[in-house]
């Protein structure tokens, strides 16, 4: 089956690993998909709605990997295994996401987590890191007009200015088409919103007026 951009994104940033936990697997696309590569040994693939969980369960019977993809209903805290793995969380906003990380017994074994958020990627960055990771890839993609994000982290400590929390460390490295893309509509976005808001809010004016000079210091 053909997989989206975006989730051959998040595949590409998955090592070969023992344990895969793939949260909110939905229907299990990914999940299926990173066992048919031989990406992970082993792969929970972990679902909390009962209606995608029965998808899923469905669509495992049919890949014919049954022995090596499990299918898991809950958040997946509930599961008891200590061999090192990777995590990824895909689709979820922010808060969601930061708040299984900080919830998740096993962020002793987990050698990589690799996240895809479309919301706050500040805070994802910022709060992520808190825990002992660093940046190691980043990838901006556009499908659908919708911007993703994806990052790859991995144990250990790495500093971080404000500009790398807000925009990505390695994006601003990389420097993408899709990257400045994403940016330049922004800039478009803040002088819109200025002419809308003229000398009506000050604050909000000198906040957007400020972020649309960060930027434009990187395009
Ligand atoms: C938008 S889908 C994303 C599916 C897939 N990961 C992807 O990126 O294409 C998010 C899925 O995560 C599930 N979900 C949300 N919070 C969860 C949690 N704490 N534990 C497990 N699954 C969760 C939802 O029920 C939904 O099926």
């Amino acid at each position: 089956m053909k997989l989206s951009n975006r989730l051959e994104v998040i595949l590409s940033f998955i090592k070969p690993c023992e344990v895969l936990f793939d949260v909110g697997a939905d229907h299990g696309l990914l999940s299926i998909e990173a066992a048919r590569r031989n990406l992970a040994k082993e792969v929970y693939a972990i679902e909390n709605a009962k209606g995608p969980y029965d998808r899923l369960v469905q669509n495992i019977a049919k890949s014919g990997l049954k022995e090596r993809v499990r299918a898991i209903y809950g958040s997946g805290l509930e599961i008891d295994d200590d061999r090192k793995k990777s995590v990824v969380i895909a689709g979820l906003g922010t808060d969601k996401i930061v708040d299984i990380v900080k919830k998740a017994y096993y962020l002793d074994s987990l050698d990589y987590l690799i996240v895809d958020s479309h919301t706050n990627l500040k805070t994802l960055r910022e709060e992520v890191t808190k825990f002992n990771f660093y940046i190691l890839d980043e990838c901006v993609l556009q499908e659908a007009k919708i911007y993703y994000e994806i990052i790859l982290f991995a144990k250990g400590n790495k500093r971080y200015d404000e500009l790398d929390m807000s925009y990505g460390p390695i994006n601003l490295k990389k420097r993408s088409d899709i990257f400045l893309k994403k940016l330049q509509e922004r800039v478009d976005e803040i002088d819109h919103i200025l002419v809308k808001i003229g000398d009506e809010d000050n604050k909000k004016s000198n906040a957007l007026i400020e972020e649309k000079e960060r930027i434009l210091n990187i395009l």
